[in-house]
């Protein structure tokens, strides 16, 4: 399929201050936008001015949520080119997600060609500052104008691009979790598994009250026991108990992160020992208390290693590793930017090039 590309005529100024970005606030001057209509497929691939999209009221993306969605950087190397980490791996999990949401199949090699022309033009806006990087956010929606209940039949794809700096304001110093015990983000044969709107809708009133108590996310629990840690809803959680790393197993109520993966893949090839399997909040309680929780942390694309420093469990408050990062967390973050960055050798293959 051709893309045709239409420019701006009104290019918009650059962020003046690269520290101050912030996540998510501010988007280029372009979007690859491509339609789906049931019997033609996707067509009308296009490159075209960042802007408002007109949408019917009564469009089924607006009232049952019929959605999906992916995120992924693009990083600026010190020779000043552009790259992108396992950008593959976004379109594959897409299309995992859409299969679950009833959405229609993408051609993977083709989104990846196009969101590779869509940043080779956007690439100026791809920052210069160390942690800083292009975020990039593919998604597609249901726009049919209909309000009975049934899988759409016209969806739009959409790609648009967001300088960012850090997801947490911390940085990266340890962010505060809360285990969420009232409510729950994913149920056994749900959605957990897929990057879809509706899992970050029912996360929002945890959150709520979690940073009601001065916590900045909450950790999830299996939506059956309320016994098995899950994830963070905006990363994968990982423990380091006597030395093992540990990470809840994907049973199909949490999200398979491409950081996660790769920080399995890091971490067994440095020689630790790394086990996916379920684990208690009651086990890392009790861990805590015999001094054997050297560290917890997240992972994600926004948040990419994100130490935690402290864990409220009920009344119980644990504070790990003195509310600093730690050996594994650092050295996680330190490999994983490098690779990102270019600073370091891709020996898995992970780099695309722009
Ligand atoms: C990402 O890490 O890219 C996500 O989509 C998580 C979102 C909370 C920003």
């Amino acid at each position: 399929m051709e893309i045709k590309i239409q420019k701006t005529t009104a290019p918009k100024a650059k962020p003046a201050d690269e520290t101050k970005l912030g996540f998510g606030h501010i988007f280029t001057d372009h979007m690859f936008v491509m339609n789906y209509d049931a019997g033609q497929g996707w067509h009308d691939a296009r490159i075209i001015p960042y802007g408002e999209i007109s949408l019917s009221p009564a469009a089924m993306c607006l009232h049952y949520g019929q959605e999906i969605f992916e995120g992924l950087k693009a990083y600026r190397t010190a020779d000043g080119s552009v790259q992108m980490f396992r950008p593959d791996e976004n379109f594959k999990r897409m299309n995992v997600s859409a299969e679950r949401m009833v959405i229609p199949q993408i051609d993977e090699e083709f989104v990846l060609g196009a969101l590779k022309q869509l940043v080779e033009m956007e690439k100026d806006w791809v920052p210069h500052t160390d942690g800083a990087s292009l975020y990039i956010r593919p998604f597609i929606f249901a726009t049919d104008p209909y309000v009975g209940v049934k899988p759409a039949d016209h969806y739009l794809f959409m790609i648009i691009l967001s300088p960012s700096g850090a997801y947490y304001s911390t940085g990266l110093n340890p962010v505060k979790i809360y285990v969420e015990e009232k409510y729950v983000r994913a149920v056994r044969g749900g959605t957990g598994f897929a990057k879809t709107a509706a899992n970050y809708a029912i996360s929002l009133k945890g959150q709520d009250e979690a940073h009601n108590q001065d916590y900045e996310q909450v950790l999830w629990l299996d939506g059956v026991e309320q016994k098995y840690i899950e994830e963070v809803g905006s990363m994968n959680i990982f423990f380091v108990i006597d030395g093992e790393v540990i990470t809840p197993q994907l049973t199909g109520s949490v999200l398979p992160g491409i950081t996660r993966k790769s920080s399995i893949e890091l971490c067994k090839k440095w020689g630790m020992k790394v086990t996916e399997r379920r684990i208690t909040i009651q086990e890392v309680a009790e861990a805590y208390d015999a001094g054997k929780l050297d560290e917890v942390f997240g992972t994600g694309t926004a948040a990419v290693i994100s130490p935690v420093g402290h864990l409220k469990w009920g009344d119980k408050i644990m504070t790990i590793n003195d509310n600093k990062i730690g050996a594994v967390s650092q050295k996680l973050y330190d490999t994983m930017t490098g690779i990102q960055y270019g600073k370091l050798p891709d020996e898995f293959g992970w780099i695309f090039k722009i």
